[in-house]
């Protein structure tokens, strides 16, 4: 297994999401594993496959306090299909866009239809943490970032700080 880089705002590819699989076989499932493997290492509690730079549509995650065991959970073509409720997810932040963490207005509860790694069909209902979690990874699937859900302003300061720690970057 290996660990994969990592793509930030502004790469195209997080804008531009993820298409649906159609072919579950041993390479998709060597690359789920590396995206868990990813996962772990950047100490994240999510992640979807576009922020390591593959448009297919998987996701991963694991919010369990066991996490040494590394049993993520894998969801491809997740679709969310019922929201109920309102929260306020505090200080979310995300590993492709870094240095935000940004209070962010989720569903309180939703149920997610997909598939497993075997292909067969997952439906997962989820509150709290886990709801937050589903959300923020569907939404890097269809190309929204926690930029798209904060204020135009916010989401300004951001893009001037990362566009100016770009142009001091040297370039090879
Ligand atoms: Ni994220």
């Amino acid at each position: 297994m290996s660990v994969l880089e990592i793509v930030t705002y502004p790469a195209d590819i997080l804008k531009r999401g993820a298409r649906p699989v159609d072919r579950i076989d041993s390479e998709l499932n060597r690359f789920i594993d590396d995206m868990g493997e990813t996962m772990y290492a950047r100490q994240g509690v999510g992640l979807a496959s576009v922020q390591v730079n593959d448009d297919r549509r998987v996701i991963v995650y694991d919010i369990s306090e066991e996490r040494e065991k590394k049993q993520f959970k894998t969801i491809i073509n997740p679709e969310l299909v019922e929201l109920r409720g309102e929260r306020v997810s505090e200080k979310e932040g995300c590993l492709s866009v870094p240095g935000l963490r940004a209070d962010i207005k989720r569903a309180e509860w939703v149920r997610v239809e997909g598939l497993d790694r075997e292909g067969q069909p997952v439906v997962i209902e989820a509150d709290g943490l886990e709801a937050v979690v589903l959300q923020h990874e569907i939404d890097h699937l269809d190309g929204v970032l926690i930029l798209d859900r904060i204020s135009r302003l916010k989401k300004e300061l951001y893009k001037r700080k990362v566009l100016k720690k770009i142009r001091q970057c040297p370039k090879p």
